[in-house]
């Protein structure tokens, strides 16, 4: 390994394994393109995987969370809370349905600040999406709890948080229901876009499973619909890389504390998932690798200089910073502020070994001693 090459935060062609085309080929061979044997096998495994009842591919999460929320028959206009930290995706489904997003502060991990998230309720508030961002599962108990009480929905939007754990139960079957994006990068990623909604509400699975197949059940039309069919291809693929999703956590996870160990001593930096696993109900999964650091865009220019690709997602901005009408950000935004400017993601993923960890933090560590 050339230690002098770069260290890129995403390597594309990596994601590609050349065993699965085969299995590509094949099915192409067999003509099975759309709503095939493989979705149907990709749904058991992911309903088996997940433990939850029903499963629906779909084109993408995006979709997934627009058509979730249309088929919970809320009134028009409702308003949903969604934290400051997500992708804009979150945002567009929830106006997309015809609803209104309200944005919520954060906390120390990134996601959503359950202490504060009973300011932002009121008689149009109809649910709260916990986004499970960076593959950490949120305060499950405490929203639930506030969800119950005041007789909300609780959504999750686990486009980062397949295989994350809270109380030993896996994202997915927390609230009515969940989505999750098999986006290349993600941890369980097609080569192309592609995500699904899970749901233990059999009966909300019939619907969404109809809407989204033209409002179809058999053929016959029963509903309004939409078209968000995940495609066979990528089912195929999404099925022969489920079998090694316990080693791609689990190498995500030892990358994770390497970057600790090599790390710890230096007081510039703050990890939340230590923090989180002291508490001894998550398991995260490393989506991404987001660390708090003094001091943030000095290091990350030093760090780009000596050829390592660092990431300060959404192009900085958190939710409550996009101006779009429909938004809704009432509120103060002090613990976004305090994550935005410290937050920066350092590479992780199938491309980045121990090796890597080590240079990256031994650059780092440099970085300190001069600044
Ligand atoms: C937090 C979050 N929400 C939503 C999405 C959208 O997922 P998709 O591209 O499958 O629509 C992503 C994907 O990048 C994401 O990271």
């Amino acid at each position: 390994m050339d230690l002098n090459l770069k260290i890129k935060f995403y390597n594309y062609p990596k994601l590609y394994e050349k065993n699965i085309s085969k299995y590509i080929i094949n099915n192409l061979k067999e003509g099975e393109f759309i709503l095939g044997k493989e979705i149907f096998r990709l749904e058991d495994n992911l309903k088996k995987y997940l433990n939850v009842k029903d499963v629906i591919t779909c084109g993408n999460a995006t979709s997934a969370l627009e058509i979730g929320l249309i088929n919970l028959n809320l009134p028009k206009n409702s308003e949903i809370i969604v934290p400051s930290h997500t992708f804009i995706a979150t945002i567009n489904s929830i106006i997309s349905a015809g609803h209104i997003p309200v944005v919520a502060d954060i906390n120390e991990y990134g996601l959503l600040d359950v202490k504060k998230v009973r300011n932002y309720i009121n008689k149009k508030t109809k649910a709260i999406i916990c986004v499970n961002l960076n593959g950490m599962i949120c305060e499950m108990k405490e929203v639930l709890k506030i969800c119950n009480e005041k007789k909300l929905y609780l959504i999750e939007e686990s486009a980062q948080g397949f295989g994350a754990e809270y109380d030993n139960k896996k994202s997915g079957s927390f609230g009515i229901f969940a989505v999750f994006s098999f986006y290349p990068t993600k941890i369980l990623g097609g080569y192309g876009d592609g995500g699904c909604l899970v749901t233990n509400d059999k009966k909300l699975g019939r619907k969404i499973r109809a809407f989204a197949n033209h409002g179809r059940f058999k053929g016959s039309v029963i509903s309004n619909g939409t078209n968000s069919r995940l495609d066979n291809v990528q089912a195929v693929i999404l099925n022969k890389k489920l079998i090694n999703i316990n080693n791609v956590i689990k190498h995500r996870r030892k990358s994770a504390e390497k970057y600790y160990q090599e790390l710890k001593n230096n007081k510039n930096i703050y990890f939340p998932f230590k923090e989180r696993e002291k508490k001894n109900k998550y398991k995260d999964v490393f989506q991404n690798f987001e660390v708090l650091v003094k001091k943030r865009d000095k290091l990350k220019y030093f760090l780009i200089k000596n050829n390592i690709e660092t990431q300060i997602q959404w192009n900085r901005k958190p939710v409550n910073k996009i101006n779009l009408k429909k938004i809704k950000v009432r509120n103060s935004f002090s613990g976004t502020r305090r994550y935005f400017d410290e937050c920066l993601c350092l590479p992780i993923g199938h491309h980045i070994n121990m090796t890597h960890i080590k240079k990256i933090s031994l650059k780092i560590n440099e970085f300190y001693k001069k600044n």
